[in-house]
């Protein structure tokens, strides 16, 4: 299981598609003066170099932020996106891709407390370095799926759950799932993001659908979001595409979305087939 680094894939399109919701929901959760919490339950290092050994073994960042990074016509919403990408490298040249955990430090007050799990111990390591003396933090090298109940609900009943797992063992699909399950019964009202991949999986094609009767008593209903860029590899395998599923999305979230995502579908294309698509329940 601890195979996976996610540096080989930092920046590429899922991240782009990924780190855009994350950031939009933060921006709207700190629109209100009350703290809210947020919970990564599959932090990563915190942030990746993009000219080390794992980033450019595939280079999956030229086909992710590499292709917004000089842009001249985002739309705002994606411009302020790249932009904390650009404070992430000082103002310099694209050098480094923050993960969730350094867009949380970007967006996040003082004041708002910030849970991070991480089971790889390099990865844990780097992350505590980066982000363990920050107020109200917690780093921790433990199971998110496991320990995301006893966080549940946030002290100030305000919070965002992400759950972004490497699905590189099966198990991952069902305890998504289950990690959905815990935050609706725990903490109905919280906004919980999830990312799934879009790979030739069954697993992977019914969650979505399992998501979305999981979340349809949510007070404030659920989106889903995805991006189709790339077209299905040899033997059927390969990501094709990611989603973010949503559960009590912030109010504005799927008119970002909605204008966003036809944008991001062109300009992050690997073949003439790429699509997007928007679904939301409003209850
Ligand atoms: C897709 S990466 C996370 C990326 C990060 N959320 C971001 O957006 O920058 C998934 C991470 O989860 C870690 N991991 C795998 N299983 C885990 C578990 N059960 N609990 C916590 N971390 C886990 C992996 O080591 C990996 O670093």
């Amino acid at each position: 299981m601890l195979a996976y680094r996610h540096a080989f894939h930092a920046g590429n399109h899922a991240d782009v598609l990924k780190h855009f919701v994350l950031v939009q929901v933060l921006r709207r959760m700190a629109e209100k003066d009350k703290p809210f919490t947020l919970i990564d339950t599959h932090a990563g290092a915190g942030g990746y170099s993009l000219e080390g050994r794992y980033a450019l073994k595939h280079a999956e960042f030229e086909g992710g932020i590499g292709r917004l990074w000089s842009h001249d016509a985002l739309p705002s919403a994606l411009a302020d996106f790249v932009d904390l990408v650009r404070q992430f490298n000082g103002g310099g040249a694209l050098e480094q891709y923050p993960g969730s955990p350094a867009f949380a430090q970007m967006l996040l007050r003082a004041t708002d407390p910030l849970h991070l799990y991480e089971l790889h111990p390099t990865e844990h390591r780097i992350l505590a370095a980066f982000l363990g003396a920050r107020p109200h933090t917690r780093v921790l090298m433990a199971d998110g799926f496991a320990a995301l109940a006893k966080d549940l609900p946030p002290p100030s009943r305000r919070g965002v759950v992400l759950i972004d797992p490497p699905y590189e063992l099966k198990t991952d699909y069902a305890k998504a799932l289950g990690a959905v399950r815990t935050c609706l019964e725990r903490f109905a009202t919280g906004v919980v993001l999830v990312w799934l991949p879009q790979v030739a999986l069954v697993e992977a094609q019914q969650l979505p659908r399992r998501l979305a009767n999981a979340a349809a008593a949510a007070p404030r209903g659920w989106l889903h979001a995805r991006l189709t860029v790339a077209p299905v590899g040899e033997r059927g395998l390969g990501l094709t595409g990611s989603s973010m599923f949503v559960v009590n999305p912030p109010h504005g979230l799927h008119d970002a979305l909605r204008d966003v995502l036809p944008f991001l579908a062109l300009a992050l294309a690997q073949f003439d087939g790429a699509t997007h698509a928007l679904e939301q329940h409003v209850p």
